[in-house]
């Protein structure tokens, strides 16, 4: 109980709406609201606290969705106790974007009973689109989903272990690439690596909505499907040295592929969200004010919150609220409570009477 009173202290704001026990289930989602649980906010370069992107879009409709899931990122899903999600979006195929979904597809299929569903781009050539990338990973877990098959597996009925590939034209802006109960997430090609491909991501829902930038140079297409939008979260390359100073490589790799600091400022000063998310930073403390002064020159006020894992935003009518999941440190999977105790309410208790 020591821990629950220390957090409640701390946060007395998330007291109400939330307790800090991954299978709460008094952290409901408002109906009004759609709310994003940052899984992973970093880079390829996979730290402890800063996992690959990845985020979890929960829509107060009952939808679940998950927007990239990239190296690191599976962890922080089970963390949040959400195992039964069967809808991915992939902004691009880069893996800290998509690395982890070998572990979502096997792994979360205790918790989920209908087939694994992702959307993402084609390509220049057949063999770089999604399709082609999800039969590799279909291969790659060839044998394992077959021995499942034999033991996990038995008397199950449903489709939890099969995965299916929605690909869609890369090269078409603004397309509606799903539309079910009244949410539309639409699709528009962004600049990333030269290769086609990379697109950003818009969610609309009950006259609320957010923008991923997905990975990108500053391009008109981002700039217009970001209009209007109630949340932009924007990845960035940084904190960055002064651009005369950096190797002729990574200049070519900022002018082709990612956003600086000061080019987020543009974009949110040009777009106006009422929250503005700086994304894909590699996060100290150091490296913070840098940071957030870079943007601020462009962008001197409104929102502004540099991303970071478990980050929660709320949106709704009233506005967008930012708060931290809270997890547990070491969390139970799906496997463990089923396997382990036979009904999920017995993992729950279970769990609990481990933090008392
Ligand atoms: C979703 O997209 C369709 C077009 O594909 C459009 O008719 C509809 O109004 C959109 N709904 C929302 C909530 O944006
Ligand atoms: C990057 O773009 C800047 C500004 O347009 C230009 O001065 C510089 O030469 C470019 N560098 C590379 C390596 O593309
Ligand atoms: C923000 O954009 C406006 C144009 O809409 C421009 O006049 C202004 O200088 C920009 N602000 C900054 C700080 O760059
Ligand atoms: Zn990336």
């Amino acid at each position: 109980m020591r821990i629950a009173i220390a957090l409640l202290a701390v946060l007395p704001g998330l007291a109400a709406k939330s307790t800090p026990w991954v299978y709460s289930t008094d952290d409901t989602v408002p109906e009004d609201t759609i709310r994003i649980t940052t899984l992973g906010s970093g880079t390829p370069d996979v730290r402890r606290h800063q996992v690959a992107s990845s985020f979890l879009i929960e829509i107060g409709n009952g939808d679940k969705f998950l927007f990239d899931m990239g190296s690191g990122s599976y962890q922080n899903l089970l963390a949040t106790g959400q195992y039964a999600i069967d809808k991915v979006f992939l902004s691009h195929l880069h893996s800290d974007h998509h690395a982890d979904l070998a572990s979502l597809y096997v792994n979360a299929m205790f918790g989920r009973k209908v087939p694994l569903e992702i959307w993402g781009p084609s390509s220049e050539k057949p063999e770089l689109g999604l399709a082609a990338s999800i039969e590799g990973l279909r291969q790659f877990l060839a044998w394992d989903t077959f021995a499942r098959r034999r033991v996990d597996m038995i008397g199950r009925k449903d489709k939890g272990d099969t995965v299916i590939a929605h690909e869609f034209d890369y090269k078409i802006e603004k397309q509606v690439i799903y539309s079910r109960d009244g949410v539309n997430i639409t699709a528009t090609p962004v600049e990333h690596y030269t290769t086609g491909g990379p697109s950003a991501l818009r969610v609309d829902w009950n006259s609320l909505s957010f923008v991923y930038s997905g990975d990108t140079h500053p391009t008109r297409t981002l700039n217009e499907l970001a209009e209007g939008t109630d949340m932009l979260i924007q990845q960035i390359m940084g904190p960055l040295p002064a651009f005369d100073t950096l190797s002729f490589e990574s200049q070519y790799l900022l002018n082709t592929s990612h956003f600086t600091p000061a080019q987020a400022g543009e974009i949110f000063n040009l777009t106006k969200p009422r929250l503005a998310v700086i994304h894909h930073a590699t996060v100290n403390d150091a490296s913070r004010e840098a940071l957030v002064s870079d943007v601020r020159d462009k962008y001197p006020k409104g929102g502004l919150v540099i991303n970071e894992d478990l980050a929660v935003y709320d949106i709704s009518k009233e506005g967008v609220r930012h708060r931290k999941r809270i997890v547990p440190e070491r969390s139970w999977g799906f496997w463990h409570a089923e396997s382990n105790w036979n009904s999920l309410e017995a993992g729950q208790q279970q769990f609990a009477a481990l933090y008392k």
